[in-house]
C-alpha cells in the first residue's frame, strides 16, 4: 500500500515542475510544492483558501539543508534540531534572503521542519537528489492538506474527499502516527529572548526543556503585538462544520440524554464508556491516553461531521500537561464550528 519509487518519482517531477502533491508526515497530511517557487508556493494558497499572508513550514530532508532557509541560527536551534528531527517539531528562525516572501506570508521569519514520516522523507531526499527546485534550494512547503480553517486530514483519503482533483498526487502512506500538528517553537527573536511555543504538540514544554535548559514561554499570538501570524493560533481553527460542544465528564450523560430527548441528533466523542441508557445519535470512544487520543481525534471528528448530527459533544479532557495540545484542538475545533443554536442546549 505504501508509494513505490515510481510514485515517489512522479512527485519528485511534479514539485521540480512547480505542481501540488500531497503527502504524508508522521502529524499530518501535508499539501507541497516547491518553496523556493513563488508560483507554485501560490498554487498551494489557492487549493486551501488561505490568506497569503499565512505563512506555511518548509520541510526538509535534514537539518544539513537549515543554512539555505534560515539566518542567524542560535545554538539552540542545532540542539532542538539534534534532539527531535526528524520529528513533530517546527522551529521558527530568521528567514535567508534567498527565501521567496510568498513562502514566508511577508514576514521576516520562516517555519522549517524534517518530517519522520518514511514516505515524506523517501520524498524529500529523492528531490534533493533530483536538484532540489528552483534555486537547489530543497524545500517542500507543505501546510496541512486540508482547506484553510478546517480539519487536518490524518489519511490520503480525506486530502482526495477534500481537495479533490486541484492536487495531481496524493501519497499514501497510511494514518498519521501522531494525529495533530506539530509542535511550533519560535526562535527568531534573538538570543536574549526565551524561546516561544506557538503552538502545542506532540514535543511538549518539558521535553524542550529538557534539552536546551529553558522552557518556552506561551505566547498568545492572536492578543500580542510583535507575534507572527500562526493560522493555527486563531480562535477558530481546526473546525468540523457541525457544531462542536465541550462537555464536562460527569455532565456528559446528562446532557446527551437531554438533548437527544429534546430531538437533536447529538455525536458523542468520549473517552468513559456512556450508561446503556443513553443512545446518542453516533459516538466514538477514543483511547484515554492523550497520544492515542491524538492519533485519533481528527478522523473521529471528521466521520461524525458526515454524520448527519445537529451536533457534536465531546467529552473534555483533563486540564494536565500532557492534554495540553488536544486541549488546544478542542478549544478551537469547538470556537470554529459553526455554534448557533447550542446555547438551548
Ligand atoms: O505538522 C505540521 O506542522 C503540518 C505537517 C504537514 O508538517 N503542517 C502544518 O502546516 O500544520 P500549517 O500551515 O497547516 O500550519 C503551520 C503553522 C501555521 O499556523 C503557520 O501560521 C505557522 O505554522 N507558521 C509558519 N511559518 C511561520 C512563521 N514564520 N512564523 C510564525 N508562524 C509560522
Ligand atoms: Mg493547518
Amino acid at each position: 500500500m505504501l508509494p513505490e519509487q515510481a510514485d515517489i518519482d512522479r512527485a519528485v517531477a511534479l514539485l521540480q515542475a512547480g505542481e501540488l502533491v500531497a503527502f504524508p508526515t508522521e502529524t499530518v497530511y501535508g499539501l507541497g510544492a516547491d518553496a523556493a517557487n513563488p508560483h507554485a508556493v501560490a498554487r498551494i494558497f489557492a487549493a486551501k483558501g488561505r490568506p497569503a499572508d499565512h505563512p506555511l513550514i518548509v520541510h526538509l530532508a535534514g537539518a544539513g539543508c537549515l543554512e539555505r532557509w534560515a539566518r542567524d541560527i542560535p545554538p539552540l536551534a542545532w540542539e532542538l534540531a539534534e534532539a527531535f528531527w526528524p520529528g513533530p517539531l517546527t522551529l521558527i528562525l530568521r528567514r535567508a534572503a534567498a527565501v521567496p516572501t510568498a513562502t514566508t506570508g511577508g514576514q521576516d521569519t520562516i517555519g522549517v521542519r524534517v518530517p519522520a514520516h518514511p514516505v515524506a522523507l523517501a520524498l524529500l531526499r529523492a528531490y534533493a537528489e533530483a536538484g532540489g527546485g528552483v534555486g537547489g534550494m530543497c524545500g517542500v512547503a507543505a501546510p496541512s492538506a486540508n482547506r484553510f480553517g478546517r480539519i487536518s486530514p490524518t489519511e490520503a483519503r480525506h486530502v482526495r474527499e477534500e481537495l479533490g482533483e486541484t492536487v495531481p498526487l496524493v501519497l499514501d502512506g497510511g494514518r498519521c502516527l501522531v494525529g495533530i500538528e506539530s509542535t511550533i517553537v519560535d526562535l527568531s527573536r534573538g538570543e536574549t529572548q526565551p524561546p516561544r511555543l506557538l503552538r502545542p504538540g506532540r514535543v511538549t514544554p518539558e521535553q524542550i526543556a529538557a534539552v536546551i535548559g529553558v522552557l518556552p514561554q506561551t505566547a498568545t499570538p492572536a492578543t500580542s503585538d510583535d507575534a507572527p501570524r500562526v493560522s493555527g493560533s486563531l480562535a477558530a481553527h481546526y473546525a468540523p462544520t457541525t457544531p462542536l460542544r465541550l462537555v464536562a465528564p460527569a455532565q456528559l450523560a446528562d446532557v446527551v440524554d437531554a438533548l437527544q430527548q429534546a430531538g437533536r441528533r447529538c455525536a458523542v466523542v468520549c473517552r468513559s464508556p456512556l450508561p446503556q441508557a443513553v443512545s446518542p445519535h453516533a459516538l466514538r470512544k477514543l483511547p484515554d491516553d492523550p497520544r492515542g487520543y491524538a492519533r485519533a481525534l481528527y478522523r473521529a471528528l471528521r466521520e461524525l461531521d458526515h454524520s448527519a448530527a445537529d451536533l457534536i459533544v465531546v467529552e473534555d479532557v483533563p486540564v494536565t500537561p500532557s492534554w495540553a495540545a488536544v486541549t488546544d484542538r478542542l478549544r478551537r475545533s469547538a470556537a470554529g464550528a459553526q455554534t448557533t443554536g447550542l446555547r438551548d442546549g
